[in-house]
């Protein structure tokens, strides 16, 4: 007797999410990542795959407020969540969000490749702590793997977005007096 595994036989289900602001459905297969299911079901290629078992950062997505390894999260865990990724970053489609600006400036890209996840940490990260010290943005990024950078233009680019952001928004608390 043979028993399929197909995926084709497998039901797939529906999952209802809000995905940079937009209501979303994704269908998938049980067992499917958020990860693949963002770049394949969704189109949101922004979203890296770099080892694909949590060790590189470079899925960095925003879930509910929190980031996450979007290769860790299975697809039909996010229902009714809110989920952020690279492709929401941009304000507008004529303006860049002063992360994107300063890693330009700072020359804080290099191949790109970890650039969406590690924009989506700092962006968590200034988020949560607007003002946050050298140390604090180098521990936010410490599971984001750069094999280009050197790190030192990324952490530079961090605080001078957080320095744009409180000079925009001078309402924004930061975490440290
Ligand atoms: S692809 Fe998810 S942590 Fe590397
Ligand atoms: S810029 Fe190439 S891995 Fe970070």
């Amino acid at each position: 007797m043979s028993r399929s595994t197909n995926a084709s036989t497998t039901t797939r289900q529906t999952v209802h999410a809000t995905i940079n602001g937009e209501a979303t459905e994704l269908e998938v297969e049980p067992w499917r990542s958020l990860l693949d299911a963002l770049r394949v079901e969704g189109g949101l290629t922004g979203t890296k795959k770099g080892c694909d078992v949590g060790d590189c950062g470079a899925c960095t997505v925003i879930l509910d407020g929190r980031p996450v390894n979007a290769c860790l999260v299975l697809a039909v865990e996010v229902e009714g969540c809110r989920i952020e990724t690279i492709e929401g970053l941009q304000p507008g489609p004529d303006q860049v969000h002063p992360l994107q600006e300063q890693f330009m400036c700072c020359g804080a890209a290099q191949c790109g490749f970890c650039t969406p996840g590690v924009l989506m940490m700092a962006k968590s990260l200034l988020d949560q702590t607007p003002r946050p010290s050298e140390a604090e943005i180098r521990f936010a990024l410490a599971g984001n793997i750069c094999r280009c950078t050197g790190y030192t233009k990324i952490v530079e680019a961090v605080e001078r977005a957080a320095e744009d952001l409180q000079a925009a928004q001078p309402g924004r608390q930061g975490a440290r007096a």
